[in-house]
């Protein structure tokens, strides 16, 4: 909160921002779904730019792990996937089940993944574009070949929805990934605790976090870290708003658990003009981070369960 001057500002918005989240208690699925919660932005998209989302997630993640084209399918072939929050079409659990994955799960705090006629018609524009023996094998992601509307396939690719965001799967999973869901889960600790329960000895892990505010700022891009911590809660709690937590959280929680970090890698930084304009207003978590932590507003993080050998096989 910013103090003196935009007093009546703020207290409107928290008084706003309380309300809206009562709502979104009552009924989580429902205002998140209003509120269009999914990586891809809140413009108007077409079928085409969806897919073409969906593409570019998916080559993203191959290139943080440094596998050409040519080995995705090697990699992936026989393996055991889990995302994290797909948003509204798991559209990349698609493509991994169309490049050699067994199965992909798909876990959320929220029920987005809905069969709508612009929905199928994405799923249908990325069957489209495949070929051969990729677009058999994501044919079979859904309950009749080929055809989206007849629901998913759970040996391909299996949807679980949980209040706490949790899979509370147990070592069966060999890849782990998600794209701006990390900064939205309610516990971050319990998140990286479910992933160390889910993996393989081994196992791999690669998420793209997303720092920024995601339109709760006001002034500064950063001054969404002035309210304080049990304000913001009260305001965002039932929403699956950002946690707030920076870099540094990450690098803690990866410690405690024992992870193997192989990159954390800045997507985008904040000048330090920005961070000198808004540290004498931070809130009681932030206020001690360094200017090279607070300046991180995004990062790929990709780390190992445990024996990391230089190579991800
Ligand atoms: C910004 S969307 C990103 C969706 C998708 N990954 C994409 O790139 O379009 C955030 C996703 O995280 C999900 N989410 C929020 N809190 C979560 C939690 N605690 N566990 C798992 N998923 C969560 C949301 O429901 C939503 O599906």
């Amino acid at each position: 909160m910013m103090p003196g001057k935009y007093f009546f500002d703020d207290t409107r918005r928290f008084i706003h921002a309380m309300l809206s989240n009562q709502i979104a208690k009552v009924s989580p699925t429902l205002y998140s779904r209003l509120t269009k919660k999914t990586g891809r932005g809140f413009s108007a998209e077409s079928t085409q730019q969806a897919a073409d989302y969906f593409q570019t997630c998916f080559n993203d993640y191959f290139v943080i792990l440094g596998i050409p084209e040519n080995e995705v399918e090697n990699f992936l072939s026989g393996k055991q996937l889990l995302e994290y929050g797909p948003g509204d079409i798991p559209g990349v659990a698609l493509l991994m089940i169309a490049h050699g994955a067994e199965r992909v799960t798909c876990v959320d705090r929220f029920e987005l993944v809905t069969m709508s006629q612009k929905n199928e018609g994405i799923l249908l524009e990325l069957l489209g574009r495949l070929e051969g023996e990729a677009r058999a094998r994501a044919s079979h992601c859904f309950l009749k070949p080929g055809q989206p509307g007849s629901g998913f396939n759970p040996d391909r690719i299996r949807y679980l929805i949980k209040p706490s965001g949790l899979s509370k799967l147990n070592g069966e999973i060999d890849f782990i990934f998600s794209r701006a869901v990390l900064e939205h889960v309610n516990d971050l600790d319990a998140t990286f605790d479910d992933m160390a329960q889910a993996l393989q000895p081994n196992g791999i892990v690669l998420h793209q976090v997303d720092l920024r505010s995601h339109g709760l700022h006001r002034r500064n891009p950063l001054d969404f870290l002035t309210w304080p911590t049990v304000l913001w809660s009260w305001m965002h709690s039932n929403k699956g708003a950002p946690n707030r937590w920076r870099v540094n959280t990450y690098r803690d929680t990866l410690h405690r658990i024992g992870f193997e970090t192989v990159l954390m890698q800045p997507t985008q930084l904040i000048d330090k003009s920005i961070i000198n304009e808004v540290r004498p207003s931070l809130a009681r978590p932030f206020k001690s981070l360094s200017d090279v932590d607070l300046s991180w507003l995004g990062f790929w993080l990709l780390c190992r369960k445990t024996n990391y050998e230089n190579t991800i096989q």
